[in-house]
Formats: structure tokens, sequence, C-alpha cells
């Protein structure tokens, strides 16, 4: 990734309409799905980040044709050709799943079905990134791992026999779940994962739109092995967490109206609505179509005050991914406190401790603890120089962050935030107002 250094001017409020790129998650599940289906998928609105480029990368390294249209600010389009269950390829060489858990993981489940070895690495950071979440439940169903101390390089050795398993991860991850259901779907059996604290369900209703059944009881989802997926065309939703950046902007900025178009509306996903209300602004939703898998809709959101408010570890799951913006809304006024969040430590970069040394950087006042953070902002930021250290949520928060501030900021590493969001830098300058 390029580590290009950006300049943030300050900014009075930030006005405007907002599309955005697919919503990262779904497009990973769709092209994985896609790859195991029988038939042709064909996937509107794929996410133009890099992340989502290195599961494509992946699964053209295990023998998958696609093809690929170009770029736009909405996403692109994407058509792959299914392989069937069990139908990838060997692949001549390791594959490189950059900077992106998602893609290592979740094609963990599906390789562990596959009988050869493969190896995938990463970048840096991956690098640092722990496996036996995943190397754990994929070992019990039959696969066989081997890594550096639990982190990548992965080499996997799949069994196509996999055994069923029932299985309670220690730690909410819907990248753990998703790779076990998609081992699950290889197994003799019905695998099931019950989950203390719900995530993101995105496999679960991508699976049901390639046909699969699944089960849910209550905190149980299960899915039986043998079914086949079938290859069809899906539209992916923009990214709910790429726009908790300008939502998060609006809060902060007296003035601002932001309005966000065809972006997914998952109940899943919308815990930042909730925690932006609750930190003062007003936001307007509706759902304008439901008739896909996935919920999509606008969401209007303006600033009307700034109050205090805790983020609750139950909570934490649903705003895992939002959690860096949401410190850097408070930095600009009100008070955040977050607790159980010690999962930021272990994200593309330590979210806590790189989150407090980026917004402390640029004037706030934030108190680090090993599970999470309290941000006060008693005065104004001043602005500064913050890196983002090559993680792409933190390159954005910190712009975020250094809008309202009273100089201007440099964010180092910004160009991390092609990994989620390329054209993040072109929309917040078509914003300011
Ligand atoms: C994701 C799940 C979350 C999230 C990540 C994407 C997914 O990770 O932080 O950005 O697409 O399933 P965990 O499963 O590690 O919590």
């Amino acid at each position: 990734m390029p580590s290009r250094a950006v300049t943030v001017h300050p900014t009075a409020c930030v006005r405007g309409l907002v599309r955005l790129p697919g919503d990262k998650s779904i497009s990973h599940r769709y092209a994985l799905l896609a790859a195991i289906a029988s038939g042709s998928t064909t996937i509107r609105g794929y996410s133009t980040g890099g992340d989502c480029a290195s599961t494509l990368r992946c699964l053209e390294g295990l023998g998958v044709v696609m093809a690929a249209g170009p770029a736009s600010p909405h996403g692109r389009e994407v058509t792959i050709a299914g392989r069937g269950i069990g139908g990838l390829r060997v692949p001549s060489g390791t594959l490189d799943a950059g900077n992106s858990g998602s893609t290592i993981r979740m094609l963990s489940g599906i390789l562990a079905a596959h009988p050869f070895t493969t190896r995938i690495d990463g970048d840096h950071s991956l690098r640092t990134r722990p496996m036996r979440r995943v190397m754990v439940p994929l070992e019990k169903m039959g696969a066989r791992f081997e890594s550096t101390e639990g982190r990548p390089p992965l080499s996997i050795t799949g069994r196509p026999d996999l055994t069923p398993i029932d299985y309670e991860p220690e730690v909410p991850s819907a990248q753990v779940k998703s790779a076990i259901l998609l081992a699950g779907l290889h197994a003799r059996g019905t695998t099931r994962v019950t989950e203390r604290i719900e995530t993101r369900d995105h496999t679960e209703r991508a699976l049901a739109a390639f046909g699969v059944t699944v089960q849910r009881h209550g905190p149980v989802i299960g899915v039986d092995g043998g079914q086949t997926l079938i290859g069809r065309e899906l539209d992916v939703p923009g990214d709910i967490s790429s726009a908790a950046f300008w939502m998060a902007a609006a809060t902060a900025l007296p003035g601002s109206d932001v309005t966000i178009e065809q972006v997914g509306l998952n109940p899943s996903r919308i815990g930042i609505l909730d925690v932006l209300r609750r930190m003062g602004a007003r936001i307007e939703t509706d759902i304008v179509d439901e008739r896909g898998h996935e919920p999509i809709g606008r969401i209007r959101i303006r600033h009307e005050a700034f109050t205090s408010t805790v983020i609750t570890p139950e909570e934490v799951p649903g705003v895992i991914d939002e959690l860096p913006v949401l410190a850097a809304l408070a930095a600009q006024g009100g008070e955040l406190s977050v607790s159980g969040a010690q999962e930021l430590r272990v994200k593309e970069s330590d979210r806590i401790s790189a989150l407090a040394a980026g917004l402390r950087a640029l004037g706030a006042d934030i108190e680090e603890r090993q599970d999470g953070f309290t941000v006060r902002s008693p005065r104004r930021l001043t602005g500064g120089r913050a890196d983002a250290l090559g993680d792409h949520r933190l390159a954005m928060a910190f712009s975020i962050a250094a809008l309202s501030a009273t100089g201007p900021s440099i964010i180092d590493d910004a160009g991390a935030a092609d990994v989620s969001y390329p054209g993040f830098f072109s929309v917040l300058d078509s914003l300011r107002a």
C-alpha cells in the first residue's frame, strides 16, 4: 500500500450527497461463494478496495476464472465462473491475502475441505494477526495447519470429508463464524456455531442468496453439508463502515447535512447509528429496497448537539470497525468511553495504542486502557501530524478528526485508506462547505 502523507485542512461543515463503493464484508462473501457455486455469478457494486481485490487474486490463484469491469466510485462489476463445491485447483505458488484478515480467515474455511496444501501469506500487518481462532475449529473438522506461532503465513492441508462440529468461538467474530460455516458446507452432517454475542450475519444471508438452507435457533447457526450453491446476479449495497466517516463528520460540525444513498442497512451493522444519535446527531433512515438479501436504504445525518456516551462490551461487535472514527468524533466535542474492545488490539494495527497516539498528536485528550479508551475534548483540537501506521480506518478517522481543528494536519500513511475506500480523499473535498 502507498505510504503517502496527506494534508487535511479544517472545514466549517460538510454538506452533500454520497454514494459509496460496495460493502467490503459482503463483497468478500459474494466472491467466495461464487467461486464454489455451480454456474456463473455476476456481482454489481463489488468493493474497489484493496482487501476485496486480495480475495479475487487468491481465488484466481485457485483456478477461478473471472472478469472484472472498471472501478467506479460505486464499485465494479465482477463475473465469476463457479467451480462447484470442492472444485478449487492446487495453486502454483503462495497466495497473497495482502492486508486482508477476512480473506485469509474465510478462505481457510473453504480450503479446509480441499485435499491439497495451500500456503497463504500477507503483508507485514497480516503477519501479526491471530489465526488460531480459525485453525482450532478447522483442525477439529479435519484440516491441518502450519503457521508461525498461530500467525501467517499459513499452510492449510484440507480434506474433502470434513467432520461437522458444534462450536462456540472464544471471541465474537463474524470471520470465525463464517470460516466454520463455509467448511461446514463440505462436511458430512450439520455444523453449528453458537454466538454468545451476535456478529454481522452477511454470511448467513449470502448463503441463502446462493440457495443454501441456513438454520437459526436462538444463538445457534447451523448448516448442512452437501448443499449445492447456485450462481446468480447480486448487488452489493454501499458500505456503512465507509459511510461512518461522513456521518461522524456531519455529527461533529454544526451546519452539516449529509445524505448517503444506496447504503447497506443490515441490522447487524447499524449499531453506529444508535451511537451517533446518543452523541447528538439527527438521523433519518429509510429502507428503499428489501428485495435482495441485504436491506438497502438512505441515511440523512445532521449535526444537532454534542453529548457524551458510553459503549458497552455487548455493543462492541456491532461497531467494532467504527470505533476509531467514533473516537475521532468524540475528540471534537463530547466524551466517549469504550470498554470490552480488546479485539481492537489485533486489527490491522493495535487500534487502541495507535488511535491514542494519533488523536493525541492532533491535540486530543485520550486515556488508553487494555480493553478500550476514554476520549474527552476539553478544548478544540489543534491539528498536528498523526501516523495511520498502515491502517486504513485510522487514516480516515484521523482525517475526520482533523476537520474541526484550529490548523491543518498531516496524516502519514494516508494511502492506507485504499484498503477499504479508494476515493475517500476526493469525496472529503467534495463535501467541504
Ligand atoms: C468482518 C468482521 C470483523 C470486522 C472486519 C470484517 C467480516 O472482524 O472487524 O473488518 O467481514 O466478517 P472479526 O470477525 O475479526 O471480528
